[in-house]
């Protein structure tokens, strides 16, 4: 058995230890807002954080995460950065078809919880990762800028809607 925290729920999987964490999510806990994309970690659709830092699941056997805290776009409406962010994404009218956003603001999140005034440089270096086919990188600039300006006023989280697949 495979003992993981996701979105701080414990939880005990009977899954294979190099199971892609992508495929556990996905597939097992129907986490569903996290994407698959290239599989190869070359587009970041998959990422989620692992105790904090944004990593590509669909290339991180479950087994690593094995002890650490998974976070997944599911949690980010609960999150203060999450929903600072989301906000700023809506207020941007970042998203096109959608399909790379779930890793773009998991992606804004960490880097915001490192660096919580990034500059242009620090914001392309922390999204280089994360590729966009419908080309929304300036409006995810600029929302992740806007997001850090954000004050500390309280989100109403109902303007959030669960991500389905
Ligand atoms: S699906 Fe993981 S990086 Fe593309
Ligand atoms: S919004 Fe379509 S791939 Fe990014």
């Amino acid at each position: 058995m495979i003992s993981l925290t996701i979105n701080g729920q414990a939880t005990e999987l009977d899954v294979p230890a190099d199971m892609p964490l992508l495929w556990v999510l996905r597939d097992i806990v129907k986490k569903t807002g996290t994407r698959f994309g290239c599989g190869m970690s070359v587009c970041g659709a998959c990422t989620v954080h692992l105790d904090g830092a944004a990593i590509r699941s669909c290339v991180t056997p479950v087994s690593a995460a094995v002890g650490k805290n998974v976070t997944t776009i599911e949690a980010m409406a609960d999150d203060p950065v999450g929903q600072k962010v989301q906000r700023a994404w809506m207020d941007e009218a970042v998203a096109q078809c959608g399909y790379c956003q779930s890793g773009q603001v998991m992606s804004a999140v960490a880097l915001l919880k490192k660096k919580p005034n990034p500059n242009d440089q620090e914001i392309d270096d922390a999204m280089a990762g994360n590729l966009c086919r419908c080309g929304t990188y300036t409006r995810i600039r600029k929302a992740i800028h806007r997001a850090a300006d954000a004050s500390t006023a309280a989100v109403d989280t109902s303007l959030f809607t669960e991500v389905k697949a």
